[in-house]
């Protein structure tokens, strides 16, 4: 890589003190993970080129928001030719859709998508209404397993992912295999939809057959947002999972044990939270402890992955299953909890948990109903 080889991204920031969006073209130098910031409306220099060692260069991709020295930044487009043609091709987005019939799969199939080198950008827990199901399979209408189809698609949730990679399209669908789950086990076990499907119509997994499609269907899930989320609000807790434990690939893993340990996944989200949300979020901690602040920054710092967590007495029993806060503390004395295995210090440590009863609905409300809107 050329020593000042740079990118171009076109970077959105609400600023809260003028109630407005202000655009940046961020210019970001791989060699040394530095970033160059300039407002494009006063044509002014905001940031001189600054090492900026937390951010990595997949970070940069659209619609993702990264935190520059404390400053939540929407990427909102390339800024240039060079780097629209250098990046693009290697961030194509997909739709994908983990059916009814897999979503007690969820963890594996998360760790199979990123296993296989792509970012999941959102992600939402649906239940979808006969309507929509219609409305999105429309193409179909007509044929003979159309109401089998409809019926499958709302018995239950499912989870829509956008995903991001190179030949996303292409990839995920061969990575699934054929619709029919039984030609999928012939054609190769390791299919996607020969692990988790369960016959013609149950086929555990959706993907997008074309750029017109992703167009179509990403604005289905995220644009117009049709499907109800699926959180209850009753027997549940909340769980973040922290965006380095994204970012490392670890979501996957982590909602697996959760479902091993016999916790059911009520609801699930993708959220890029800003300084304000992510103070707010955090509160109850300004001044009682001591990282706080360093709380705060985590939990800016990139998309984090939020879980609604079912179970009998959820808040007390899934906190004990997270373990204490500090990862190095949990591995010596309760090394199978989820700090232990997946935490890296009292801040990164994997997991956010609910810490009191009372708190529960209201953290959870705080992601699926007050961010939601
Ligand atoms: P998808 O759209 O869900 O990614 O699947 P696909 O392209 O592989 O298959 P498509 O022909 O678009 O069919 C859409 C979904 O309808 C159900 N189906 N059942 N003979 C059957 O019972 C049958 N054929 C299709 C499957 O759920 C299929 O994924
Ligand atoms: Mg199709």
């Amino acid at each position: 890589m050329a020593v000042d080889e740079r990118f171009c991204f076109m970077g959105e920031w609400y600023d809260p003190q003028a109630s407005m969006t202000r655009t940046y073209q961020v210019l970001f130098y791989p060699a040394d993970s530095s970033i160059e910031m300039y407002d494009v409306k006063t044509r002014r220099a905001f940031l001189k080129r600054t090492k900026c060692e937390t951010i990595k260069f997949n970070d940069f991709f659209i619609g993702n928001t990264i935190n520059i020295f404390s400053r939540s930044i929407k990427i909102a487009d390339f800024g240039d030719a060079f780097t629209a043609r250098s990046i693009g091709k290697n961030q194509e987005r997909t739709l994908a859709i983990i059916k009814p019939d897999a979503i007690r799969s969820l963890g594996d199939i998360i760790s199979a998508v990123y296993e296989n080198g792509f970012t999941i950008a959102r992600m939402r827990m649906v239940k979808l209404s006969q309507n929509e199901v219609m409305y999105f399979y429309s193409e179909h209408k007509t044929k003979e397993f159309f109401p089998r189809l409809c019926e499958f698609m709302t018995s239950g949730p499912v989870v829509a992912m956008e995903l991001v990679g190179s030949d996303a399209v292409n990839r995920w669908r061969s990575m699934i295999g054929p619709t029919d789950t039984q030609r999928a086990r012939e054609q190769g076990a390791h299919l996607l939809r020969a692990r988790f499907g369960t016959d013609g119509t149950k086929n555990a997994l959706h993907g997008s057959d074309s750029a017109e499609s992703v167009q179509r269907e990403l604005s289905f899930f995220f644009g117009s947002k049709y499907g109800v989320n699926t959180a209850c609000y009753n027997d549940t807790t909340c769980c973040v999972i922290k965006p380095h434990a994204v970012a490392e690939g670890r979501a996957g893993h982590i909602i697996n044990a959760i479902l091993i340990a016999g916790f059911q996944v009520s609801a699930i989200g993708t959220y890029s939270l800003d300084k304000v949300n992510a103070e707010e979020f955090l509160e109850v901690y300004k001044g009682v402890v001591h990282e706080y602040p360093k709380m705060v920054e985590e939990l800016m710092s990139g998309a984090c992955i939020v879980l609604e967590v079912r179970a009998q007495n959820a808040q007390a029993v899934f906190r004990d299953f997270c373990g204490p806060a500090d990862p190095e503390i949990a591995r010596h004395i309760r090394p199978r909890t989820l700090r232990a295995l997946y935490g890296k210090d009292k801040v990164k440590n994997a997991v956010h948990c609910t810490d009191l009863a009372e708190d529960a609905s209201l953290e959870v409300e705080y992601f699926f109903r007050i961010l939601d809107h």
